[in-house]
Parts: C-alpha cells; structure tokens; sequence
C-alpha cells in the first residue's frame, strides 16, 4: 500500500470513518477548535470533528466541481481553525495548492480518490493524513475499513498509538495513550490486498463507464455531469449529474422516482450535512449560508457505476434517462 499510495507510512483501521477521526486525535485536534470542512460529503466527514469535541465550519464549494471553494475557506479561518479537511468528492482532487496556502494542517478525506492524483502528485503523501475507506462500494473494497497515509512520522507515530490497544512484554502490558480498537482485522486486510491488484483493471471499466456516460447523455436538457479537471486525474469512483429541474421538466427526485420505475437503481451523494438533523442545531455561530451547496444537494443523482456493471447496463441506463426526460417534456 505504501508504494501504491506513495506515502512513507501506511496505517490500516477499521473504517474510513475511523481514519478521519485518528488523524484529527493525532493532530491534537479537541474541545475548542473548529475545523473547516464542506457540508456536501457523506456526514462521517464531519462527524469525526464532533467526535474530537470540536466545532465542524462548513465552507461552501465551487459550483463546477463541487469541491470546497478554497475562497469560501478563507473568509472562514480564525483563531480556533486548527485544521481543513476537504473532500476528494467523486475521486475529484479538491484544490490542495491554494489549501495549502493557509499553512494550518489538512486531513484530506480520500474516501472516494484511492486512484487520484492532484496535478500528477498522488494523493497520499501530500498533507498531514489522507484517508481512504475500504467499504464495499469504495474502488478498493475489502467490506469495511480504512487507511491513512501520511509522510510525517510524528503522526504515524501518534495515530498508531491510538489505532491498538498495545501490549508490552507478556502479561505485563502497557499503553502509552488511552487508545481505539481500531486496527484492521488480518482477513480485511488481506482481502484489501487482493482488492489493490484489481485496482488498475477496474479503474479502465470505470474511466469507460463515465466516457459512456458523459456521450451518452450529452445533450439531454437539464442533465449536467459535475465537473472534471483535466489537469488531475479523476478515480472515476461516482458518476453524478445535476438535474436543473426546469430544463428536464422534473425535480431530482421525481427523476429519480421515475427512473426506479425504469429499474435503474440511483443514489444521492450528498444530502448536504448542515441540514441534517443532527447538525442544524449545533452549527457554529460563524457558519455562512451554503447557496451552492444547497442548490447541488437538491439537484444530484448518481447513476449507475461500479466494475460489475457491463457496458450494456450503462446504456440502458442512458436510454432510461433519455426516455424519463422525454416522458416529463412532453
Ligand atoms: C466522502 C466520504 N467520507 C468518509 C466516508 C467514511 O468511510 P467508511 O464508510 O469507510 O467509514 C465515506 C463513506 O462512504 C465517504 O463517502
């Protein structure tokens, strides 16, 4: 994993969502400290800050990719920001350089970016951790799990101690910080490994499930796939649209009840995070209305996509696509 990842340290948990929440711990991340992330990513993103005990500041994101809008991160930054966390949504890189910029340290949540590269450099050893997860539906799935890589010994150090409950020499054990049970089981870990050899292979279906897409639903009024820049390289993890409800003639969601009728199973990512229930009464007073988040959150659906899928299946979900906005338009 270290020479896949490009990272001097590799440390494999029990679940992305474990990854996040270790990386913040071995930040020194606690009660107190904000920490800047973006609303539209799967609520473990932010979760974690509130596991710490501190405060997530949600920063909108860039209309085109819907990463989080370094801009937006700027006008948030003051004495408690500890950390940024952005998003790799979909396998996008989000915009590291000018994150970087701010000097504080970032956790990069490469949930969805196993394969990504930010401007030729791979993800992994370019900010304090980046964390992948191994679920099932992730690009290397070994069910449940996590990893963090990172270049910075201090942080391994910190977060290895905090991954085991560490045992000394035979009963007489010791542990030098009150730690997780969050190490990866041997029989995920060994299951992930045979995930990575198939990476590569799997990684050519998916770029060609998303050419497939991207023509086959060209010029269908109001269906635009979220953005891809060219100077990165994507992981191809999700295919996601934004349906403009004016111009397909339908909400997302009623595309998306039609689209079930058609037997095209669909996804919605992401629910933005700051309207969820668990989030709209603890927001920090300094957080910012979201118009670009709240817009995409309504108008998003990810459509078929994954190795398994053959290029047939694709097509037909292009068909149904196009014979849901003709239904609607008519
Ligand atoms: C963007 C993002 N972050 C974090 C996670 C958490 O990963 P895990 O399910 O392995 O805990 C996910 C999982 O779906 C995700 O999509």
């Amino acid at each position: 994993m270290r020479d896949y990842l490009e990272a001097e340290h590799v440390l494999a948990v029990t679940s992305g969502t474990a990854a996040l929440h270790l990386s913040l711990l071995a930040l020194g991340i606690g009660p107190g400290d904000e920490v800047i992330t973006t609303s539209l990513t799967w609520p473990a993103t932010a979760n974690v800050i509130v596991h710490c005990g501190a405060t997530p500041v949600f920063a909108d994101v860039r209309r085109g990719d819907l990463n989080i809008d370094p801009e937006r991160v700027a006008e948030l930054i003051g004495p408690k920001t500890k950390a940024i966390l952005p998003v790799h949504l979909y396998g996008q890189p989000a915009d590291l350089d000018p994150l970087q910029a701010f000097g504080l340290p970032i956790v990069e949540d490469a949930a969805h970016a196993a394969e990504s590269r930010y401007r030729g450099r791979k993800l992994g050893g370019l900010s304090a951790a980046t964390c992948f997860s191994l679920y099932a539906t992730k690009n290397i799935a070994a069910g449940e799990g996590g990893l963090i890589a990172t270049n910075d010994a201090t942080v391994a150090e910190a977060i290895d101690a905090l991954r085991v409950m560490r045992r000394g020499h035979g009963s007489l054990y010791d542990i030098p910080v009150a730690g997780y049970k969050a190490n990866l089981s041997d029989v995920l870990a060994s299951i992930a490994l045979v995930q990575l050899d198939k990476v590569e292979r799997h990684g050519v279906i998916r770029q060609r499930q998303f050419e497939l897409y991207d023509e086959g639903l060209a010029g269908v009024p109001g269906v635009t796939p979220v953005e891809r820049d060219a100077r990165d390289t994507h992981a191809y993890h999700l295919y996601a649209v934004r349906i403009d409800a004016e111009a397909f003639g339908a909400t997302r969601d009623e595309v998306q009840q039609a689209l079930t009728a058609e037997n095209i199973g669909t996804s919605i990512h992401f629910l933005p995070v700051h309207r969820l229930t668990a989030y709209r009464d603890r927001l920090a007073s300094s957080q910012p209305d979201l118009p670009i988040t709240d817009q995409a959150g309504a108008e998003l659906l990810s459509l078929p996509l994954s190795p398994a899928h053959s290029d047939d299946d694709i097509r037909d979900a292009i068909a149904a696509v196009r014979r849901v906005q003709q239904r609607f338009a008519a």
